[in-house]
């Protein structure tokens, strides 16, 4: 963990100027809301260090955004997103010298927390809350060229529909049992939920399939995260004159297309991780030759050298952090 967190609490639901601050033990109140009624979100996004030694924030803005709409989702005070990129920017210049060389990179995690001290409000929402962003030093969550084992679950949604684009932390909480039989059971990295077969996210990452010259990815509907990779993936794919289909994919169709495809989870952890094993039932399927396809990579590094500053950023992704913020 980098030493440095940034800090802001609601007073009468408006937040206070934030502070920075030793990382260290938070006060709340063993009532907190956010720690009994699950009144609680997060977000999950990196400063990269480019060849130019410019740290730079991937798309800060995007994620402020939906930080602001998981609040809003969980009927917590809704922070501005400027004011949140603002404070991203703060604890990354207090954090500099903790940015790691690529493949590495400063995760970091704000986190959203319902305080009102009052275990009666179980129907009721959190007047008060507190915001604080952590910053971690972080290495390549998957290697660029190691293709990853997933289980297919047909029967079970990683969440509720309508929470599924608010980050919540419940959201994940209900996903750890699948996913963990999984591991046991199935010797599988991930779980890709596809309830009632249609084809939704992974446990920590949206799910992409090139086949055919395509990429075909559920469309956004609510019932998942949109992802902020996604989103650069399906852009930069269609700059470099790739075909983009945003449709329902069904586990019948995925697993039809595996021989001569590629596969990939896409998050800010996972960047884009290689998928070479689907498990569904008791078959395992294997996708393409079994590793990371060259489809794939070429996604990978058209992603990272736009993180680092290494090809052009037509979008405004990227923020250049001053040493003083
Ligand atoms: C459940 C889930 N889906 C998708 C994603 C990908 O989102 P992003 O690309 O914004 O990191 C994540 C990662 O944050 C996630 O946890």
């Amino acid at each position: 963990m980098a030493g440095t967190m940034a800090t802001s609490r609601t007073n009468d639901g408006s937040f206070a100027p934030f502070e920075l601050e030793p990382v260290g033990p938070l006060s709340l109140h063993p009532a907190a809301h956010g720690l009994h009624y699950g009144s609680a979100c997060f977000e999950g996004l990196k400063a990269h260090r480019g060849e130019d030694g410019t740290v730079r924030l991937f798309r800060a803005r995007d994620h402020a955004q939906r930080l602001a709409g998981s609040a809003a989702g969980l009927c917590l005070p809704v922070p501005d997103p400027e004011w949140i990129t603002e404070m991203l920017h703060a604890v990354v210049a207090a954090n500099l010298d903790e940015v790691p060389d690529p493949p590495g990179a400063l995760y970091l995690r704000p986190t959203l927390l319902g305080t009102d001290p009052n275990i009666g409000a179980a129907t009721h929402p959190s007047r008060e809350a507190l915001l604080y962003v952590l910053a971690s030093p972080v290495g390549d969550y998957v290697a660029a060229d190691r293709p990853l084992t997933v289980a297919v679950e047909t029967d079970l949604p990683r969440t509720t529909p309508q929470f599924g684009g608010v980050k919540a932390g419940g959201n994940y909480a209900m996903a750890l049992g699948p996913t963990e039989r999984a591991r046991r059971e199935l010797s599988a990295h991930q779980l890709l939920f596809a309830p009632k077969g249609f084809v939704q996210e992974a446990g920590p990452a949206n799910f992409l399939l090139i086949s055919d010259g395509a990429l075909i990815t559920p469309p956004l509907d609510g019932t998942f995260l949109a992802g902020i990779t996604r989103d650069s993936v399906l852009t930069l794919a269609r700059d470099l004159g790739d075909q983009v289909e945003e449709r329902p994919l069904l586990v019948d169709e995925l697993l039809d297309r595996s021989a001569t495809a590629e596969a990939a989870l896409v998050g800010t952890a996972a960047v884009l991780a290689g998928v070479g094993t689907l498990v569904y039932g008791d078959q395992r399927v294997r996708v393409g030759d079994g590793g990371v396809g060259p489809r794939t990579q070429r996604l990978r590094e058209a992603l990272v050298a736009v993180q680092r500053g290494v090809a052009p950023d037509h979008w405004g992704w990227t923020e250049p952090v001053a040493p003083g913020g």
